[in-house]
This record gives structure tokens, sequence and C-alpha cells, in this order.
């Protein structure tokens, strides 16, 4: 059974065919493409779709299509007898531990590595987790172990997972807020950390990238929880710098949810990040808070104070 063509779940299909030469090879209509697409093979090819059943002997698998659940071909396949859903992609997580099971780990790691795999690979296509979670409540079978193709299983309490899916896609973010910044000189730098002090002392936690060099999924996973978002950048050739561009052009496709944003940054003469980002933000159908905060040159203490009542002003709209 072919849940998924991707090579990190399929990569081995030509030496299962070549050690299983009598298999029946089972995939999802979409499935038919990928697999043709990675792999040279000259077999035939079942094409199961949602609510299709096979008997294995003791036990019998339905099939559910989850369409762009991260790929047009994912499936997902439940075992009548034992509960079990083999949900592949959705409720994975990127971990490779020698424990099996959530439950045999701090299960607060776990989700939160369930949150980065969330942001990355899943947010694009929240509305179509809120229509899969109906799909899979509507069908009224237990439940009792889900089984992600990465990663830990969910082995006791499954609905935490589901319910933490249906969370996130219909787009609840904590009271909390997270700062992405780029800077040459150190300015930008200044002014993240003082608007970043200001949203703390007014309760609202916050976590402060810079873009250059924190890890992507980390930042991602931040987009998807805080409800505010600021994004600063230094002037560079009238525009914002490369790792803020690349950044929020990974987040724009990551389609996320409405978020309460604005922008800062220093420049020298014309300026042109702040706007920039702030037409991006725009774009991202974000609640973008204008015209944002900007300091020609290394910014003065006066100017400080008012990065720190920035924060505070923000910290008002949650
Ligand atoms: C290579 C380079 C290109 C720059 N291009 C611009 C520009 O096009 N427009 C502008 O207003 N400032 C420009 N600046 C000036 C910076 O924006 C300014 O030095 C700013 O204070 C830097 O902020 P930072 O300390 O956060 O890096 C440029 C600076 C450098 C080093």
């Amino acid at each position: 059974i072919v849940n998924h063509a991707e090579l990190d779940h399929a990569g081995a299909f030509k030496e299962v065919l070549r050690i299983a030469p009598n298999a029946e090879i089972i995939c999802s209509d979409r499935g038919r493409d990928s697999l043709k697409g990675h792999f040279d093979f000259d077999r035939e090819l079942t094409i199961v779709k949602t609510g299709d059943e096979l008997n294995i002997g003791k036990r019998n698998l339905v099939f559910i299509e989850a369409r762009m659940l991260h790929w047009p071909d994912n499936m997902m396949t439940y075992i009548k007898e034992d509960h079990i859903l083999f949900s592949n992609d959705p409720f994975g997580q990127h971990l490779a531990t020698s424990q099996r099971f959530v439950d045999e780990l701090d299960e607060k790691f776990v989700m939160d590595h369930a949150a980065r795999y969330y942001a990355q690979i899943v947010m694009p296509y929240s509305q179509l987790v809120l229509k899969k979670l109906e799909e899979v409540k509507s069908l009224n079978v237990p439940i009792d172990m889900i089984c992600p193709a990465h990663g830990l299983i969910w082995r006791k309490n499954p609905e935490k997972i589901l319910s933490a899916y249906e969370r996130w896609a219909k787009g609840e973010a904590e009271d909390r807020a997270v700062i992405y910044f780029d800077t040459m000189w150190g300015s930008t730098d200044l002014m993240a950390r003082e608007i970043a002090k200001g949203l703390t002392d007014s309760g609202v936690p916050v976590t402060v990238y810079n873009t250059r060099t924190s890890e992507w999924s980390l930042m991602a996973r931040d987009l998807l929880l805080s409800k505010i978002v600021l994004v600063g950048s230094a002037t560079l050739n009238m525009t914002m710098m490369p790792s803020v561009a690349g950044i929020l052009a990974f987040f724009k496709s990551l389609r996320p949810p409405p978020k309460i944003a604005s922008a800062f940054g220093s420049f020298g003469w014309g300026g042109g990040a702040v706007r920039d980002i702030i037409s991006t933000l725009k774009e991202m159908k974000f609640n973008v808070i204008e015209p944002g905060l900007q300091f020609k040159w290394v910014p003065r203490e006066d100017q400080l104070r008012e990065c720190y009542e920035f924060g505070k002003q923000i910290a008002q709209k949650i």
C-alpha cells in the first residue's frame, strides 16, 4: 500500500517490488501519477478511493484519501479491528528517536515538533485539514492509535494531536509575539530588543529571531503559534535584506492565518525596507499596523524609547 509516493516514504518502492514480485500495489488515483513519475516500473496498480475496503485475512483495511495533505496522492489507511489510523504525513513530526511512542517521551517536546511540522508542511492546507477532520469524525469510527509516517506514534490520547490540528487549522494562536529581523551594523537589532522589552513588560512573551542565523522550522513554528508578528530589516539597496525577503517569501507560501503585524528598521537615506515589508505583510492579509517604525542611521536614546513604546502599543492589540 503506497499511501504517498514522496521519496522519504516510498524511496524503497523498486526494492520492495523486487523482493515481492507478486505483490498487489495499491495507491490512490493521484498516487498513480506520482508513482509513475518517480519510478520506472511495469506493474499493474490497484487504485482505491475513500471508503474502499480491503480484507487481508484477520483484518480489514479502509482507505481514506487525503488529497493535498500535503501532496495530491496522500492517503490514509485505517485498520477496522485495531482502530489504528496510518495517517501518513498528517500528525507527524520530523523526529528520529529510539523511542517509538509519544508517551515514552515528554509530550510537550513531541507536541512542539508536531507544531513545527504542521507549520512547515501542513499550514498551507489548513482549510483541507478542517474538512478532513470533519470527514474522519463523520465516519464515526473509533481511533485508538495514530501512526504517522514521520516521528512518533500517538498511542495514548490520540485526540490530543487531533485537537491540536483543529486549533492550528482554525488559526487559533497564543497571546505571544515573534520578532524576525536582520541587520548589517546592529541598529535594527537595537530596535528589535527595545520593542521586545516593550512587549514583555506588557505581559506578552516574545521570541526574537535573527533571520540570517535562525532555524527556519523554529521561525515557522512561532509564526503559527503567535498572535503578533513583527518584522525588522535594515535597508539594503532600497529594500529589505535578503534573509528577511527569503523568510517572508517562505511565510507567504505557508498561507498563515491573519496576524497582528508591523515592520521596523534602520536606514541611511531613502529607506525602503519597512515599506516593502509592510507591503508583503499586507499581501499576506495580515492586520498591519502602519506605518511601522524606522529611524535614520543609529537610533538615539529617545528613539529607542519610542521602540519600547511601539512594543507596548502593539501588545495592547491582542
Ligand atoms: C551595502 C549597503 C547598502 C545600503 N543601501 C541603502 C539604501 O539603498 N537605502 C538606504 O536608505 N540605506 C542604505 N544603506 C544604509 C543602511 O540602511 C544604514 O547603514 C542602516 O543604519 C543600517 O542598519 P543596521 O545597523 O540595522 O544594519 C545601505 C548600507 C549598506 C552597507
